[in-house]
């Protein structure tokens, strides 16, 4: 094994990629020289054409088509079958996926087509994936990159956690190199979702603020991510009290996490995500069982944009771009914020907390005049898990979008289609009146609830571009689906990624 691989290496064939992160089980190495030997055969085939396998004879290619005619095999995205290798052929099992016609085969659809084979493939096997009918290097390297997204595991709490076991996988593809180089640009962002995954898994009693800051700074500082951390006292002493407030009647108070990748040297783009690390409603509690359990989860826009500039640093992104996360803990004691509490915004704004369950967007003001105020930067786009309003109209497949600047909108729903993080845009007025408070200068309710969250953060977005995301429902699912395991899936950063390239693209 050792000799071939040292052979193949000679010729300049076989990339390999190594030393990964634990989340990464699979090794994939990608050649151009036809398998010598495997277990596990799997082939990738297009709709319409004919399966056809390097290296094998002419009575081997025709059995192997005879097997998948006879169990209608059509090479539809989505199907598989199984079959034994026809004999003479150096393998013992032969998996056929269908990817479906090669012009309609999209990034998604190649990812799913990944994911879809976790579970399938036995371990302890030589596994090699045969890719040489697809054309599309990218779709190649975005196959490999839907077995790693799924083969994310959370079993930090598990006291058994097995040992996760590292395979290679050996591809035979049509151009190594240009596969491997987008497979690098996957890695980037798997290692993005998989940072995101983890802040939004991490339990609330845990995950506090001060600990998912210094999670973050950790995690973010070796990829030349420049990284500033606001403690509590600095919140305060910034005038931040709409997100001092929200933390007050816990043990531990807010933070504000900026972490900016500057790969060009352009105004930067700011990313503001709501990192409220748990949600019990405050004295507004949330008194249904239902409506508190996976509360932890309500920092997943936070660690959605942590996981976006991640990823961008990781590909080393000619962009410039701050996540800007303000960190709160949202529960009561003697000092909680009371409803009917009057607030200020580091912006000088007076906010009547009408609802102490309304904090994502008391947080986010701040994150937002925080992110105006030190950077100056040309867009903001903000994501959070901001309302239930949102989830009634929407559902938890798409994420609603609020917008008053086409450019952006028009690029956001690009990147949702490309990434499928689906956004769909709502209205932000006219409602008169929406967030009007007699007391204050603005109150932190009005009706509909997800308009009112997304009109009040645009009074602190002022004149700067400025799009709002709510991605309530989105991040958190008990059982697996498509490219994402059980849990958390990392919602945002495939999109913000996208996003960020595109909008930067465009303005420039
Ligand atoms: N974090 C919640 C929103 C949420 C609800 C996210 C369900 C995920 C699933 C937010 O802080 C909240 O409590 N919003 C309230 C606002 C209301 C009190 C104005 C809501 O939507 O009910
Ligand atoms: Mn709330
Ligand atoms: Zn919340």
């Amino acid at each position: 094994m050792k000799a071939v691989r040292f052979v193949a290496l000679i010729a300049g064939l076989l990339l390999s990629v190594q030393a990964f992160a634990s989340q990464f089980v699979i090794n994939h190495q990608f050649g151009q020289t036809a398998p010598t030997q495997a277990d596990v055969l799997v082939v990738f085939a297009h709709q319409g054409q004919p399966v056809t396998v390097a290296g094998w004879s002419a009575e081997a290619q025709q059995l192997l088509n005879d097997a998948l005619q006879a169990n209608e095999f059509t090479g539809k995205h989505g199907e598989r079958v199984d079959v034994l290798a026809p004999a003479g052929v150096a393998a013992k099992r032969i998996i056929v996926v269908g990817l479906g016609e090669a012009d309609q085969l999209t990034r998604v659809k190649a990812e799913l087509a990944g994911a879809n084979l976790v579970g399938v493939l036995p371990q302890e096997r030589a596994v090699t994936l045969v890719t040489t009918a697809v054309n599309d290097a990218n779709a190649v390297a975005a196959i490999a990159h839907g077995m790693d997204l799924k083969n994310y595991r959370f079993d930090n709490y598990k006291s058994q956690a097995k040992a996760r076991q590292q395979v290679t996988y050996q591809w035979h593809v049509a151009d190594s190199a240009a596969v491997q180089q987008h497979y690098a640009d996957y890695v980037a962002i798997a290692k993005g979702v998989f940072l995101a995954r983890d802040i939004t898994n991490l339990p609330g009693g845990d995950g506090y603020p001060q600990a998912i800051a210094e999670m973050a700074a950790k995690a973010l500082k070796p990829y030349g991510i420049k990284v500033t951390i606001l403690k509590p006292n600095q919140v305060r002493k910034a005038g931040m009290g709409a997100l001092y407030g929200v933390s007050q009647g816990s043990e531990h108070k807010a933070y504000l996490l900026a972490a900016q990748w500057e790969g060009s040297k352009d105004q930067p783009i700011a990313l503001v995500g709501k990192g409220n690390t748990f949600d019990t409603g405050g004295y507004n509690l949330k008194t249904s069982s239902a409506s508190i359990v996976r509360m932890q989860t309500d920092k997943a826009g936070g660690a959605a944009v942590l996981g976006s500039v991640m990823a961008l640093a990781a590909q080393k992104a000619p962009v410039n771009v701050v996540a800007v996360v303000p960190l709160s803990h949202n529960l009561i004691s003697g000092t909680a914020l009371l409803p009917g509490d009057v607030v200020t915004a580091g912006d000088g704004t007076t906010i009547e907390v009408a609802n102490t369950d309304a904090e994502g967007r008391l947080i986010l003001a701040d994150g937002i005049w925080y992110a105006r105020d030190k950077f100056k930067p040309r867009a903001i786009a903000d994501i959070a898990t901001l309302t239930g309003s949102k989830v009634g109209a929407l559902g938890n497949v798409y994420a609603a979008v609020f917008s008053d600047q086409d450019d952006i909108l028009a690029s956001m729903k690009q990147a949702g289609e490309a990434t499928q993080e689906l956004v769909w845009e709502l209205p932000l007025g006219p409602y008169p009146g929406i967030i009007s408070s007699n007391l204050a200068d603005i109150k932190n309710t009005g009706s509909p609830g997800a308009q009112a969250g997304a009109i009040f953060l645009q009074h602190f977005a002022k004149d700067t571009p400025w799009i709002h995301i709510d991605m309530a429902g989105n991040a958190f699912s008990e059982s697996p689906r498509g490219i994402h395991p059980a849990g958390a899936n990392g919602y945002g950063v495939r999109l913000l990624t996208e996003w960020v390239k595109l909008y930067s693209a465009q303005a420039n």
